[in-house]
């Protein structure tokens, strides 16, 4: 059986990591790592896949290692990509084709930041899809105060718009981002996220492509 991300989603029992996890990333005071998030990494996973010439089998690998990839967390942050394999293949191994799972799997513990392997176009479309996502609604708003005294719920408070656009012609990926520099400023943004950047430009360089970063129309990298 092949699995689909349609059917993944109507999971219970990823549904209920998924819930723990926002409850352990809530109780932390952590930046969203549930649905929202999932949607927009499996969303944008599946169309760095297609773009780059992937086949619609693996297409569908990179929406669900996509939309699963964080599912491991409320099991413990620093593994969490780890937890979030050995769940998914715990759920699937007796019922789906075990080459799937397995590329899935590895797609997911490939993720992390401190531990990043980028080890096949699948990996690296998940890495950009990941690394990309800074957007104010990431931002869980307890109080106004909070979103001051941290930075990263500074910088990703102050992200209004956030756009990735893949041109084949030019072979870019570009990030633009729209800054509200009232909420932050780009040194900020640039002490927290230049990691990422870095990450995102190595995922697109195994694929062929130059990684663009734009912030407020002004083309930084
Ligand atoms: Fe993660
Ligand atoms: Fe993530």
């Amino acid at each position: 059986m092949e699995l689909k991300l349609k059917d993944i989603k109507k999971d219970p029992r990823i549904n209920s990591f998924i819930d723990q996890t926002d409850k352990y990333m809530h109780s932390l005071g952590y930046t969203d790592h549930g649905r929202r998030h999932l949607d927009i990494v499996g969303d944008r996973s599946k169309i760095l896949a297609k773009a780059v010439g992937l086949s619609a089998k693996d297409q569908e690998i990179a929406a669900i290692s996509g939309w699963c990839h964080d599912m491991g967390n409320f099991l413990g942050r620093t593994q969490h990509h780890y937890w979030a394999g050995m769940l998914f293949s715990q759920c699937y191994i007796n019922q789906a084709d075990p080459v799937q799972i397995s590329r899935i799997i590895q797609a997911i513990v490939s993720h992390d930041k401190d531990d990043l392997k980028i080890v096949d176009k699948i990996t690296a479309c998940l890495i950009i899809a990941d690394k990309s996502d800074v957007h104010r609604n990431r931002v869980v708003i307890k109080n106004n105060k909070k979103i001051k005294e941290d930075i990263h719920d500074r910088v990703n408070y102050a992200v209004t718009a956030n756009h990735l656009n893949i041109n084949n012609k030019k072979k870019t990926i570009t990030l633009s981002l729209t800054l509200d520099t009232k909420v932050t400023n780009i040194m900020d943004y640039f002490s927290i996220f230049v990691e990422r950047m870095n990450y995102c430009q190595k995922a697109a360089e195994y694929l062929k492509y130059d990684f663009n970063l734009n912030i407020n129309h002004t083309k930084l990298a």
